[in-house]
């Protein structure tokens, strides 16, 4: 892989999210790594325009006018159907894999459907300067295109619901609340989708596309590898409830609001059914309840995983094709489908017209994207339009808006750099690089680590004091030795891709090894303030930095992205004031005592002693709580106005039903009705003022949850944004 340039970020809740564009290929599993070993297929080689051009066509001795399907003046699904009538079985088969080999005779060049541009571990709110940042990401990727280094088609983002804080993946995904996750998925997507210009297209299926972005990993895919427990044989056994709710609400919001043009099924089961095997999942619900415009793709070697992990009915590679493709998977990531299609046709199992409508979705995707006749509008982006400098400052913004203030005894921060002439930057992620761009990351333009953003505010002495793992505490000393020296000690502590990653979910919620030790004896003889910046997706039990009054600051900063050290010491010294808050419940580490990663429920269960999930569910202590975070400055809160009820006149059509309350709890006379019974005419409106009463700047995050009435058996402690 050549040069690829990146361009990063961090996120969190609603001021802002992280992402790392990834324009490169990455092994996506163990499993991918070995199979698909074939290189880094640029598009179709480097001096390829687009396909429909004349002289492209004769300089092949194929005469461009014999096939309808480069005629612009028809509507892309005609031209998709005449290209895919033009093919023999064989050479239908031969584009159902993430690398399309092409059809030299009808002048199709290869494509490789499989580019990642990477996700954050963050948060969203009202989602303008997310779109800003995925419109800079899919510029850089249009130019890495044109450059012959990317491809259209990109497998992001990661939008599966943090249900578990132990989980691998947290770190690809913004958060616990299936609202938030839904809501930054469909900025993230519109942001890498949409043309400027052409927000009132009223024929969606011809909507042009900037990049392809892809909602993944459907559904209910919420354990990577836990206690021997893998993805690839995991059946996630889940209520009707839970998945309307929870699993499938961020992908509906994808599609619906995002309009995105692919979704990716996922490799575990759902109640015994592979995803990518579901018709209910694949065809019912996401074609034709959410209307997809765009191709349904499977997590790479999903099939394979579907007949040699999940053993799923005892399937042969032909019948599992052919289950696939009639469930609606259009596309394989993997060779399965490029491999035994053919010989499943020649069974009687899978049906060509099955296969002529998946390739129709996927060539009027290519044609969306310009790929059969241009996009002048994207024709001039090049090496200038990557890791420009104003793209690097958005990066650094996006890092600083992701930070999260979490304790900030007797104001002690920001410091001033008057005052601060000499600073100890101790601890593993004080030179942290590599370990702030998290996964699926590329080449960043450049890596601010945290010692070169404190250099520019103070004359900085860095001891590591163990790394990640700290087996040992050897290194300690040198590092409360240059806490002891210096005017202000800042700890840069936490985790990374070897505690939490794909295929590894993590065992516990501590730090590793003896970073406690570390941190609790660089704070005791420490001469000045000790600010503590934890590293890290999930959260992590720092109960003990919490209580510890030596430790006067304590600063999340997720992996921050390629600017984190930049973005860290300006929040530090107050160039710039925090308004992240947490995307996701800080839990207690006996949490994961109290149930197992495997259980995907929500609600607690007093039979089996299941204390809930995330903070809908669960209303036991913890570190910090969902949405929690501080700022320098002050806000004062002053509800203004607000209705206290919205009555509601039934008709004769609507009836009262039934809830179940909880013994002793007031039910009243009319529990529930059905919402869409109503016309939902009336609102309920409500005003809150809110001001700044500090003496600094700041952005606050206003955020709103509706709470039911008490006593609702299996009703969410309160909940944000709309109900569905
Ligand atoms: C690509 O470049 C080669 C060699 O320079 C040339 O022969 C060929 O015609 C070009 N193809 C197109 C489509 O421009
Ligand atoms: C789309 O429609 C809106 C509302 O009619 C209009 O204000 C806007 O200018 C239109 N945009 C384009 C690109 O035509
Ligand atoms: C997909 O669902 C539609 C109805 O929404 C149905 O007409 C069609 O036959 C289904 N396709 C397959 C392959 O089952
Ligand atoms: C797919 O086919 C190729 C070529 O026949 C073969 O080398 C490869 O082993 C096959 N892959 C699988 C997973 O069956
Ligand atoms: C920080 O890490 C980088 C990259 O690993 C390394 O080149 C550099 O020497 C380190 N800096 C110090 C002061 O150790
Ligand atoms: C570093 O120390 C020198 C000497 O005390 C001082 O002049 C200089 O201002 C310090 N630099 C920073 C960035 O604080
Ligand atoms: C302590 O850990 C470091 C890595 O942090 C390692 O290089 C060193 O060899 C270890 N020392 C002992 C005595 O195990
Ligand atoms: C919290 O959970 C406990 C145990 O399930 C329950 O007894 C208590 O009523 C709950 N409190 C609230 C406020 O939901
Ligand atoms: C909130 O209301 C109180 C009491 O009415 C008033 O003193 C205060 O100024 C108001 N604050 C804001 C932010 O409006």
């Amino acid at each position: 892989m050549a040069e690829a340039l990146r361009f990063l970020f961090f996120t969190y809740l609603i001021s802002i999210a992280t992402a790392r564009n990834a324009l490169k290929k990455s092994s996506y599993s163990t499993l991918d790594a070995t199979i698909l070993g074939h290189g880094d297929a640029t598009p179709t080689g480097s001096n390829f325009s687009f396909v429909c051009n004349p002289s492209r066509y004769s300089s092949l001795g194929l005469d461009m006018s014999n096939f309808a399907f480069c005629d612009s003046s028809l509507s892309y699904h005609v031209r998709a159907k005449d290209l895919v009538n033009h093919m023999t079985l064989h050479e239908k088969v031969q584009q159902l894999g993430d690398r399309a080999y092409g059809v030299p005779r009808l002048g199709l060049p290869e494509y490789e459907w499989w580019s990642e541009a990477l996700h954050g571990v963050s948060n969203v709110g009202p989602g303008t300067f997310l779109m800003i940042l995925f419109l800079v990401v899919s510029t850089e990727a249009r130019a890495m295109y044109n450059l012959g280094r990317a491809g259209l088609t990109y497998w992001s983002p990661t939008i599966n619901v943090v249900r578990d804080p132990r989980w691998g993946r947290t770190i690809e995904t913004p958060g616990e609340d299936p609202f938030i996750v839904g809501s930054y998925a469909s900025n993230y997507v519109r942001g890498l989708q949409d043309v400027e210009g052409t927000e009132n297209y009223t024929d969606l299926n011809s909507r042009p596309l900037k990049v392809s972005s892809c909602c993944k990993h459907f559904a209910a895919y919420d354990v990577d590898n836990w206690q021997g427990i893998e993805r690839y044989s995991f059946d996630a056994r889940v209520t009707e409830q839970d998945m309307v709710e929870t699993f499938l609400r961020p992908f509906e919001m994808c599609v619906k609001d995002g309009d995105v043009s692919s979704i990716m099924c996922s490799y575990n089961r759902v109640n015994g059914v592979p995803t990518c095997a579901d018709p209910k999942l694949l065809n019912q619900t996401i074609r034709g309840d959410w209307n997809l415009h765009g191709y349904i793709v499977a997590d790479c070697d999903s099939i394979q995983v579907m007949v040699d992990d999940h053993k799923y009915l005892s399937d042969t590679k032909e019948d599992a094709v052919a289950q696939t493709l009639k469930a609606g998977l259009d596309l394989d990531c993997g060779i399965y489908y490029t491999n035994y299609t053919e010989s499943s046709v020649q069974q009687g199992k899978a049906r060509e017209e099955d296969i002529d409508r998946s390739l129709t979705y996927l060539y009027v995707v290519l044609m969306r994207l310009g790929f059969f006749d241009g996009s002048p509008q994207f024709q001039s982006l090049g090496k200038a339009d990557v890791c420009s400098k104003e793209h690097i400052e958005l990066a650094t913004q996006a890092a600083r808006e992701g930070i999260v203030l979490l304790k900030n005894d007797d104001e002690t921060l920001p410091l001033s750099s008057n005052n601060i002439n000499s600073l100890a930057v101790v601890g593993p992620h004080a030179n942290a690089t590599k370990a702030m761009l998290g996964n699926y990351a590329g080449v960043p333009c450049r890596i601010v680590a945290p010692i070169d953003g404190f250099s520019i505010y103070a004359n900085v002495s860095y001891e590591i004091g163990c790394d990640v793992a700290c087996k040992n505490q050897s290194l300690i000393f040198p590092a409360t030795k240059a806490a002891k020296e210096a005017d202000a000690t800042v700890i840069v502590a936490g985790i990374d891709l070897s505690v939490e990653a794909e295929s590894l979910d993590r065992e516990d919620l501590l730090l590793p090894g003896y970073q406690t030790e570390l941190i609790n004896q660089v704070a005791k003889v420490a001469k000045a303030p000790v600010i503590l910046v934890i590293m890290s997706a999930g959260g992590i039990d720092i109960s003990f930095a919490k209580d510890n009054t030596n430790i006067k600051a304590i600063l999340w900063a997720g992996y921050p992205g390629e600017e984190g050290g930049r973005a860290i010491a300006d929040v530090v010294f107050g160039k710039y004031n925090p308004g992240g808050k947490l995307p996701l419940t800080w839990h207690e580490a006996d949490y994961v005592d109290q149930l197992p990663m495997t259980s995907l429920q929500l609600r607690p269960d007093d039979k089996l002693g299941y204390p809930g999930r995330t903070y809908k569910f669960f209303n036991g202590s913890t570190v910090y709580p969902f949405g929690y975070g501080l700022s320098y400055t002050k806000f004062m809160y002053n509800l203004t106005s607000s209705l206290s009820s919205v009555p509601i006149k039934l008709n004769r059509f609507q009836h009262c039903h039934h809830l179940s309350y909880d013994k002793d709890t007031f039910m009243p006379s009319c529990p529930s009705v059905r919402t869409e019974h109503l016309s939902c005419d009336d609102h309920l409106t409500f005003e809150v003022e809110v001001q700044n009463v500090g003496s600094r700047d700041g952005s606050e995050v206003i955020m709103v949850y509706a709470k039911p009435p008490k006593g609702i058996v299996g009703a969410p402690i309160k909940q944000e944004g709309t109900p569905l």
